[in-house]
């Protein structure tokens, strides 16, 4: 099975189940729920989730990219990737657990062939905030799954929420597991085992709670969100253990081998470095491609690209592997791979390998001599400990580089935080974090620039963490409209949970009295502890009932009103907190002009 048949075969069997496929959307947030890149398939349908009608009706599905980059420092093994694709269904309040265990067990026994006497399939064994999912339970032993392949698990393998939200769907799931042979470890070996024999094929979760502030409250529809990984799944049916053998990696596999004469798999240094380079320009050419792609810089996003891509510039000099190479790899992935599934990439081809020329020749001008500095800092650290020891055998070892050192390497050399800490760790040593990101600061001051700091944590961000943002941006826009009229609206929006970006339609700056007034009048909104109501109605009945909307949306004919008090009523699809106590105190760090009529804020919760 190669990787267009399974997206052939994933699509084709949901559209002849009455499913519209609708396509890849951006893998770049835009703002409005909070998330710097789209983790999962279900992240963009997140407002229909919650009830409002999809443009595309109640039964939808797409093979959806996804970026994950926390676990940035594992690529290099079999399994690990920073982009992978979920291929996805959805019932927006239509069929539910009857049809959709049907279906995948139709999938997985007529279409993947797998035999039923081996499928197992976890269930959610229920707690005191949800009920067990005994009438899943009885509709997979119906369909002919074993008793003994059906479990029950806890919340911790059998619910699907996302961590740090509220206002977000959420629920039970059922995960289907397959053997990859037929060794088992032990007499008791089953999908709870760790010897790796059980694969998780894919998931199915019955959305049918909203997270609140206090548990759970049933939702108006009951929905389904189903994921298979894609990779995985690929993986799998090729009888592969490492992941970046499926078919999409042969081609950047081949031009990594050619490029450094090595044999993928013969070194293990190698094939880890092969990997990093293969996912890693995978995810950058995803990121630049995208139809809101991002390029490489020292903020955000592009922070995290750029932190991608020197990483794999890094290992690529390694094994010898240079610039024309890396260029080819991209090409490969745009013309070879995606460029039918994602046609975007093929129209931005030019641009794309122009923008990841750019960065490659950018670190290649400062990586010698900065790895160069790097070993000159080690080797003082080690002269340092030889000294001492001569002198006082008591000595204890300095094993840490700091701070002031890797700020160099970053401001002087631009190798990223992560890039030294990674190549300390591999000599045995540390970096000091906090030193740097002091360094930092004083580096940020000295020039006089107020613009956020982003660092470690705050660029680690696939995280959700920034849902009191929402709610600050909804009290920004009301206090200006206070202070300068109902001409004041909103005209885009960017949060990461670092800080708040929010542009409105006004033409002057604020001087000094009136960004105080500003931070006040939000502050005060905060202590009254008011609480954020949340209604769903008509879109006309919002609208008359006064509250805001953002015109260059498409809504549906449904939306959410979010209501904080008297002070704030807008349609958004949210998340927000349940109170404003939760958002702490509330501070303009910049304000400058975006263009002709446009002022940009940003701001932070303390
Ligand atoms: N939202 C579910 C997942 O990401 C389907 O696995």
């Amino acid at each position: 099975m190669d990787s267009k048949t399974l997206r052939d075969i994933w699509i084709k069997f949901y559209e002849s189940k009455g499913h519209k496929n609708i396509g890849a959307v951006s893998l770049i947030g835009d703002g409005t729920t909070g998330v710097m890149f789209n983790v999962a398939g279900m992240q963009p349908l997140m407002p229909y989730l919650l009830g409002q009608p999809h443009k595309d009706g109640k039964r939808l599905c797409n093979i959806q990219g996804c970026v994950r980059t926390i676990d940035i420092e594992s690529v290099g093994d079999e399994s690990h990737f920073t982009f992978f694709e979920m291929m996805g269904n959805w019932s927006l309040g239509d069929y539910f657990k009857k049809e959709k265990t049907a279906w995948t067990f139709e999938f997985l026994t007529k279409i993947l062939g797998f035999d039923k006497d081996q499928i197992c399939a976890s269930v959610f064994a229920g707690d005191d905030t949800a009920p067990r999912d005994d009438e899943t339970a009885e509709l997979l032993l119906n369909l002919g799954i074993k008793k003994e392949n059906i479990f029950y698990l806890p919340k911790k393998d059998n619910w699907w929420e996302l961590e740090g939200t509220v206002g977000t769907p959420c629920g039970p799931d059922n995960e289907w597991f397959y053997p990859m042979n037929n060794n088992k470890c032990s007499e008791k070996c089953d999908i709870t085992c760790s010897c790796g024999r059980y694969v998780e094929i894919g998931n199915d979760v019955y959305m049918q709670y909203e997270k609140t502030a206090n548990g759970y409250k049933p939702l108006k529809n009951k929905n389904v969100d189903t994921g298979f990984g894609f990779e995985r799944l690929l993986m799998f049916l090729n009888g592969l253990t490492d992941g970046y053998k499926i078919d999409i990696f042969k081609g950047v596999i081949k031009i990594l081998e050619e490029a450094s004469g090595i044999e993928y798999g013969r070194d293990e240094e190698a094939t880890r470095a092969m990997r990093i380079i293969a996912d890693h320009f995978r995810t950058a050419t995803m990121l630049i491609g995208d139809i809101n792609g991002i390029t490489p810089s020292n903020v955000g996003a592009g922070y995290v690209l750029r932190r991608l891509m020197r990483r794999a510039i890094r290992f690529a000099r390694k094994i010898g592997v240079n610039t024309d190479n890396l260029l080819s790899i991209v090409k490969e992935y745009i013309e070879n791979v995606y460029g039918i599934a994602y046609p975007n990439l093929l129209e931005k081809e030019q641009y794309i390998l122009n923008e990841v020329q750019k960065e490659i020749e950018k670190f290649n001008k400062t990586i010698e001599a900065g790895t160069k500095e790097f070993e000159k800092v080690v080797n003082g650290i080690y002269r340092k400990n030889q000294f001492m020891k001569m002198t006082n055998p008591e000595y204890i070892e300095e094993t840490e580089i700091s701070g002031k050192s890797a700020f160099r390497l970053f401001d002087t050399f631009g190798f990223p935080l992560e890039i030294t800490q990674e190549m300390a760790s591999e000599i045995g040593l540390t970096v000091d974090e906090e030193g740097f990101n002091q360094a930092y600061k004083e580096h940020q001051e000295l020039a006089r620039t107020t613009s956020a700091g982003i660092f470690k944590g705050g660029l680690e961000d696939d995280s959700i963490e920034c849902t009191r943002y929402h709610t600050a941006a909804h009290l920004l826009l009301a206090g200006l409209r206070k202070m300068f009229g109902n001409s004041v609206h909103q005209k885009g929006s960017n949060i990461t949970k670092e800080r708040l970006r929010f542009d409105v339609s006004l033409d002057r700056k604020l001087n000094e009295e009136e960004i105080e007034q500003l931070e006040a009048f939000i502050n005060n909104a905060i202590k009254a502890e008011i609480p954020v109501e949340k209604e769903v109605m008509p879109i006309q009945q919002a609208l008359d009932s006064g509250a805001l909307g953002d015109f260059s949306a498409k809504y549906g004919d449904e939306v959410s009103v979010y209501t904080i008090g008297d002070i704030s009523k807008e349609i958004c699809g949210g998340p927000h907190v349940s109170n404003t106590k939760e958002l702490g105190n509330f501070k303009i760090i910049k304000q400058e002009a975006v263009s002709a009529g446009v002022r940009r804020f940003k701001a932070k919760l303390q």
